[in-house]
This record gives C-alpha cells, sequence and structure tokens, in this order.
C-alpha cells in the first residue's frame, strides 16, 4: 500500500531558487507528487502547523522563519514515503546530516533547513489535510 507524506519546501528553498533542484531529487528518488501550491503562511497558520513545538525554546524563531515568505506544501505517495522522505531530507541540523541528502548539500543551518518531512504516516494524513482539500489531492498515475 502506498503511504502519504506532507513535504513543504520552506522560505529559504523558495527564496534561494533551489526549488527545481529540490523537486528533481524528490522526483528522481521515485515520489508521486499528487498535489502542490505555493503558499505564504500567517504566524498563525505556521504556529498551527508546528503547534507539538509550542513549548519549545525554538518556536518563535520557527515561526518567524515560516512565516517570512513563501513556501511550497506538497502532497507526495510512495511506498514507505515517511521514511524515505526522511532519509531523502536527511537529519534536521545539515551538520549531521548524511552526504547526498537534500538538507546536507542545501541547508545553511538547523533552522533554515530547505524542507519539512512529516515524522510518521498518520501525521502526514494530518499535514495533507492541513494544507489540501480532499478534491485537491490528485490520484490516477
Ligand atoms: P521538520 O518538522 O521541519 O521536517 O523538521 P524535523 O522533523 O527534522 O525537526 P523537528 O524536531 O520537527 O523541528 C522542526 C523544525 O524546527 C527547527 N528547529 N530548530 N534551533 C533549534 O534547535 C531547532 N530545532 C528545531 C528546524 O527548522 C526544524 O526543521
Ligand atoms: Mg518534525
Amino acid at each position: 500500500m502506498p503511504e502519504r507524506t506532507l513535504a513543504i519546501l520552506k522560505p529559504d528553498c523558495v527564496k534561494r531558487n533551489l526549488m527545481g533542484k529540490v523537486l528533481g531529487r524528490i522526483e528522481a528518488a521515485g515520489f508521486r507528487i499528487l498535489s502542490l501550491k505555493m503558499v505564504r503562511l500567517t504566524r498563525e497558520t505556521a504556529g498551527g502547523f508546528y503547534a507539538v513545538h509550542q513549548e519549545r525554546p525554538f518556536f518563535n524563531d520557527l515561526v518567524a522563519f515560516m512565516s517570512s515568505g513563501p513556501c511550497v506544501p506538497i502532497a507526495l505517495e510512495k511506498e514507505n514515503a515517511v521514511a524515505d522522505f526522511r532519509a531523502l531530507i536527511g537529519a534536521t541540523d545539515p551538520r549531521d546530516a548524511a552526504p547526498g541528502t537534500i538538507r546536507k548539500d542545501f541547508a545553511a543551518s538547523k533552522g533554515e533547513n530547505i524542507v519539512h518531512g512529516s515524522d510518521s504516516p498518520e501525521n502526514g494524513g494530518i499535514e495533507i489535510a492541513y494544507f489540501f482539500a480532499e478534491k485537491e489531492v490528485v490520484e490516477g498515475r
């Protein structure tokens, strides 16, 4: 059974014109793109998305960064999508990320780390629904 995960090309990815490079890696790794769009998150929408981190010391910086410019949520599907996508992007801090991962190759810091990936299949479904209506998620490939 294919699994779903939510990716977000974060504001640093968009601002630095890295969308094409990152999307190319996602497609080459075998993920099907079911939907994507560009959005500008408000502080409220960004804070709601990362609500699990609201007591953490980095929460304010995270919300400020995620609402600092446009970003691109992407609904993805693949066998083992959640774990495979996190392997593709690498560790949260690019200094700890494995060679060849997206964060290792492109991210400037732990805060500005290019891309988000869901951390469980359950959250993948919840996070896709945070950004996309059911009719916007397009199957058939
Ligand atoms: P994400 O949710 O964005 O895919 O990242 P992640 O699972 O690898 O990491 P997570 O622990 O969920 O943290 C969410 C985002 O918060 C920022 N962060 N900054 N300065 C810090 O110590 C710190 N820790 C986390 C990062 O941008 C991280 O991606
Ligand atoms: Mg996370």
